[in-house]
């Protein structure tokens, strides 16, 4: 018998816990950053609700019909040759959460130091992430807590834990957003956040923003089917999607909320890259005395680490399920397997700040230098998941059929969902997905490899 979440909130926490992470809170303000403010947020949000959505729903759906695996369940619906999109997703799962969990042993190892009152660990960053042994206890630490929770299983484990985590990390978010807006930078924070600058979208805007949604929404990686593939006939999944969809994009925003009244208030540069919360923020606590820097500092890491688990959770249990249903693994034994083969593929990226000058100037882009972990994050956000996204949406669209899609969401009449939301999953999933995701991978490729500029 194939295990169950236990309640409707179980499964939207597991979820929502999922797609808000370190994405939400790290990577989306650097983004905002370094993309110009509002403009980015305007086609990440125009994103995640015209685009995402539908792929959303769709990966929930597929999931819960078939009751396996991402790979597996492309065969259990009748088409083998589909479960190519499965076998991708697996294995960029293993590929973010290899670099995933290095930035999230950062954010717990900040806890720490937050907690011994070091906020001069900001300015010490780069040496930070090159102490590659202490770096490598933190990940490790990270993912043998990923490993135990989900080795615990679906109810007793992924639902137990992220329904005690995600009710704490709303508080502790709206906690800090209140507060950093009475800080003395909030005005200009905001300004720089909310007022947008047209002139500022260009097609790498428009890229990253894509892959942000994809990232920040955990879709293509099979993490929301292999969810899906545990929630019973009768749960409503459009209702849970739109709710962890408005939750991330909460989330996001929060986040924002948060990060420029606190970058703006020390007049830090908002371009700070993957450093941006690392380096900008311990000054901020810095500057609030011992005792509240200790507390906020703390608490915000906290929150960062608590962000990151329930998102590496469910990122780890996508190579699980696939060796527990395909190959027979036991749930330990496939954790321990998964793991160890992440924790390995992951020690570019802990070498690539720094610590070895290989990974750290891995690639040249048009004369900027990228170093091995923005590589692997780009290329898997930028490019995996959302080709992952456009085969879902023309598998779907032209292959499952729409209508299997709304027979799916409506547990089989059991539910009853909305005609326009019918026409529009359908109108989406057969054009707009296919066609928008299409359209910004051709632009691309034209861009960066033959040069000639579409947009911006
Ligand atoms: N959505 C997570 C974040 O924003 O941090 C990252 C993520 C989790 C991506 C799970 C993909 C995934 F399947």
């Amino acid at each position: 018998m194939r295990s169950h979440f236990n309640s409707r909130l179980g499964f939207i926490m597991a979820a929502a816990g999922s797609a808000i992470g370190l994405g939400n809170i790290w990577k989306f303000p650097f983004e905002v950053g370094e993309s110009g403010g509002a403009a980015f947020i305007i086609v990440y949000l125009f994103f995640c609700f015209v685009l995402c959505f539908p792929i959303l729903v769709s990966e929930i759906a597929i999931g819960r019909r078939a009751q396996r695996n991402a790979f597996g369940a492309f065969k259990v619906l009748g088409f083998p040759r589909w479960a190519v999109i499965g076998l991708l997703q697996v294995v960029v799962s293993l590929f973010i959460l290899s670099f995933y969990n290095v930035v999230a042993g950062w954010s717990f190892g900040y806890f720490i130091e937050m907690l011994i009152g070091n906020f001069a660990i900001g300015e010490q960053f780069p040496q930070y992430v090159q102490n590659v042994p202490r770096i490598m206890v933190y990940s490790l630490l990270f993912m043998v807590v990923t490993g135990y929770i989900v080795a615990q299983g679906v109810s007793a484990g992924i639902e137990k834990y992220t329904k005690l985590l995600m009710p704490i990390l709303i508080l502790i978010i709206l906690g800090l957003a209140g507060y950093a807006l009475t800080l003395p930078g909030a005005k200009a924070g905001l300004t720089f956040y909310l007022v947008p600058d047209v002139s500022k979208i260009t097609l790498d805007v428009i890229y990253n923003a894509l892959g942000h949604a994809f990232f920040s929404l955990s879709l293509g990686l099979g993490g929301l089917m292999t969810y899906g593939s545990y929630l019973d006939q009768k749960a409503n999944i459009l209702s849970s999607a739109v709710a962890v969809t408005f939750m991330d994009v909460m989330i996001a925003f929060m986040a924002g909320f948060m990060l420029f009244p606190f970058v703006f208030s020390q007049g830090i540069a908002t371009e700070g890259g993957v450093g941006l919360v690392f380096m900008a923020l311990p000054k901020v606590f810095a500057s609030l005395g011992s005792v509240w820097g200790i507390i906020i500092g703390g608490l915000f890491f906290l929150l960062l680490s608590f962000a990151a688990l329930t998102s590496t959770v469910s990122i780890l249990e996508v190579s699980v399920a696939y060796l527990r249903d395909e190959h027979r693994f036991s749930r330990v034994t496939a954790v321990v397997v998964s793991a160890t083969v992440i924790f390995l593929l992951g020690i570019p990226s802990l070498l690539a700040n720094g610590s070895s000058e290989f990974f750290t100037n891995f690639m040249n882009y048009g004369g900027v230098s990228v170093d091995f972990m923005t590589f692997i994050s780009d290329l898997s956000s930028n490019t995996f998941l959302p080709l992952a996204g456009l085969l879902i949406s023309l598998f779907v669209g032209y292959i499952w059929r729409p209508d299997q899609l709304i027979k799916e969401l409506s547990s089989d009449g059991y539910q009853t969902i909305p005609i326009w939301v019918a026409v529009y999953l359908k109108i989406a999933l057969r054009y707009i997905c296919p066609v928008i995701l299409s359209l910004i991978f051709l632009f691309t490729v034209l861009e960066k490899f033959f040069g000639v500029q579409v947009i911006g």
